[in-house]
C-alpha cells in the first residue's frame, strides 16, 4: 500500500468567461487529480481582464464551491494582464544577497512608483558581476480586489500568483520527453492571450497580448449578422445555418490579427536574446483549439505548434469524470493546474 493522499491543493483561475478550479492531491510522489469544475461568469462580471462586478464574481465562485462540497477553502490564485508588469532588467552584481537588496532601488528606474505595487523576481541568468532577473510587479490596488473577491467567496488566499508564471509551471510538469530548450507557451483565453518563453525551465519572458477569443467572436457577429450568442456557437462549429466560408473568412482574419501582434512580440524578443532559438509553440487555453491560429502561426513562425496537455502527467483515477469529457476540458486548465501544483504537498490530512 502506498502512501495517503494529501490535503487537497486548489488552483483557482478566475478568467474573463469563465473561472476554472483544479483540485489535486498528491500520493507517491505523484499528482492525482480530485475535482475540476467550470463557471461561466455573467457578461459584463469581467472586461478585457478588468473586474467590473466583484460582487458577481464571488457570486459565481461561491455556487461552484457549494456544488463540490470541498473539505478545504483554501486556494491559490492568479492575476495576469494590466494587474502585473513583468520587465527584463539587468543587475549590477551576481550576488544574491546583494540582488535582494538592491532589487527595489534598481527596479524603481523601470516602475511609475513602487508605492502602488508589489515587487518580486526570478533569476533568469547569473555571473559576471550582473544578475539578468524578470523584474514582476503586482498592482496592489488589484491583488487586494483579488483577495477581497476571494473572502467574500468563503476561501482564503494562500498564494497569488501570475497565470503566466503558473502556465509556466503547468509546463514544467507536463512537458513531454524531448522537449526543446526554449520553449513559447501561448495560453488563448477569452480577453487575453498569455504568453510565456521558457528556457531550461525558467521564464525568460511573458507578455498579455489583449486579443483572443473574444474578438473572434465579436468579429463573427459584426462580419455575419449574428448575436453574440450566435457567435459563439458559430465559432464553436455548432450553428450548422451560417455560411462556412465566410465564417472561415472571419476567423482567418483575426487569428491573423493575433498571430501578427505575437510574433512582432516574439520578433523582437529573440532579436534581443540571439542565443535562444525559437523552435516550439506549445499551445492552451479555450480558444486553443480554433485551427484558424494554428494554421497562422505555423505559417508566419514557421515551427511546429502542439497542444500542451495539462493533464498529461496527473493521476486520473480518482477524478470521477470520464477521459473525453476531461480531454474537452482539458485546454482550459493549464492556469488551474499550474497554480494548484504550487500547493504544500508534504502536509498530510
Ligand atoms: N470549442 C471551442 N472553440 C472555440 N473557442 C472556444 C471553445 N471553447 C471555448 N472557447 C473560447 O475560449 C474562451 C474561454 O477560454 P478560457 O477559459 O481559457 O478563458 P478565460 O480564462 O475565461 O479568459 P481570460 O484568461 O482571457 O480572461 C472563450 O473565448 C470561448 O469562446
Ligand atoms: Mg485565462
Amino acid at each position: 500500500m502506498g502512501e495517503e493522499y494529501s490535503r487537497l491543493s486548489l488552483g483557482l483561475d478566475i478568467g474573463s468567461s469563465f473561472v476554472k478550479l483544479v483540485a489535486l492531491s498528491r500520493r507517491d510522489g505523484r499528482w492525482a487529480l480530485k475535482d475540476v469544475a467550470l463557471a461561466s461568469l455573467p457578461e459584463g462580471a469581467i472586461v478585457d481582464g478588468d473586474v467590473m462586478d466583484s460582487g458577481a464574481v464571488a457570486e459565481s465562485i461561491e455556487a461552484l464551491f457549494r456544488r463540490l462540497e470541498l473539505q478545504e477553502n483554501r486556494v491559490i490564485s492568479g492575476i495576469s494582464g494590466r494587474a502585473v508588469i513583468v520587465k527584463p532588467i539587468r543587475i549590477p552584481t551576481d550576488d544574491p544577497d546583494e540582488l535582494a537588496q538592491n532589487v527595489s532601488w534598481e527596479a524603481e528606474q523601470y516602475l511609475p512608483s513602487l508605492n502602488d505595487v508589489n515587487l518580486d523576481y526570478h533569476v533568469i541568468e547569473r555571473g559576471a558581476g550582473q544578475t539578468r532577473v524578470l523584474l514582476v510587479a503586482a498592482k496592489r490596488e488589484r491583488l487586494e480586489n483579488h483577495r477581497m473577491i476571494l473572502r467574500l467567496a468563503g476561501l482564503e488566499p494562500l498564494i497569488i500568483d501570475v497565470d503566466s508564471f503558473a502556465l509556466g509551471n503547468c509546463y514544467e510538469l507536463n512537458r513531454p520527453a524531448e522537449a526543446p530548450r526554449t520553449a513559447v507557451l501561448l495560453n488563448i483565453g477569452a480577453a487575453l492571450t498569455n504568453i510565456n518563453v521558457l528556457c531550461e525551465g525558467s521564464p525568460h519572458f511573458t507578455r498579455d497580448v489583449s486579443i483572443a477569443g473574444n474578438n473572434f467572436t465579436e468579429a463573427a457577429a459584426r462580419e455575419l449578422s449574428l448575436s453574440v450568442a450566435d457567435a459563439e456557437r458559430a465559432k464553436r462549429g455548432e450553428l450548422p445555418e451560417v455560411d462556412p466560408l465566410a465564417l472561415n473568412d472571419v476567423l482567418d482574419s483575426v487569428a491573423e490579427d493575433l498571430v501578427g501582434e505575437i510574433s512582432r512580440t516574439l520578433g523582437h524578443f529573440f532579436d534581443t536574446n540571439p542565443e535562444l532559438e525559437l523552435s516550439r509553440v506549445f499551445l492552451s487555453g479555450g480558444s486553443s483549439g480554433l485551427p484558424q491560429i494554428t494554421m497562422a502561426l505555423e505559417k508566419t513562425l514557421a515551427v511546429p505548434v502542439e497542444h500542451l496537455d495539462p493533464l498529461a502527467e496527473l493521476d486520473l483515477d480518482d477524478s470521477g469524470m470520464n477521459r473525453d469529457d476531461l480531454a474537452t476540458l482539458a485546454p482550459q486548465l493549464a492556469v488551474g493546474v499550474g497554480l494548484a501544483i504550487r500547493g504544500a504537498d508534504d502536509e498530510l490530512p
